[in-house]
């Protein structure tokens, strides 16, 4: 009985430190971007395509990176990415990004620009 009891408290304390180390690992730089040249040229400038993926096993909300302003010479989707600030950007209108998914833009600029995250709200 005692053994048994033993037991059942070992297997709790290890299904408690994995789920532990599961909402653990899921951080804000599971957000990830990926860009690509599209080919196309915009007003001169070459346009890039923005995935903005969230790899966290939670969705993730109120997605906010570093954009400058968001430069691009073609109009980008106000759902997809807009700017908060000179700095900020809101991602996804701040609606949650469900794991795995991602969100997508396209803007067009003369150099590539990074999209990194500023903070977001992991929703474990
Ligand atoms: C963005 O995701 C779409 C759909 O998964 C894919 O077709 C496209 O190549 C991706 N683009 C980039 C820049 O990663």
């Amino acid at each position: 009985m005692c053994k048994l009891l033993k037991f059942f408290s070992v297997l709790a304390t290890i299904s408690l430190a994995i789920a532990g180390a599961r909402s653990a690992s899921c951080r804000s730089s599971d957000i990830v971007v990926h860009q690509t040249r599209t080919g196309r040229i915009v007003e001169g400038k070459p346009e890039y395509e923005v995935n903005l993926s969230n790899l966290c096993h939670c969705q993730q909300s109120r997605v906010v990176v570093r954009c400058y302003g968001l430069s691009s010479v073609e109009a980008v989707d106000p759902r997809s990415i807009k700017p908060l600030d000179e700095e900020r950007c809101l991602v996804g209108g701040g609606r949650p990004i469900a794991p795995g998914a991602l969100v997508r833009f396209k803007y067009a600029w003369l150099t590539p620009q990074d999209f990194p995250l500023v903070a977001s709200k992991i929703l474990c």
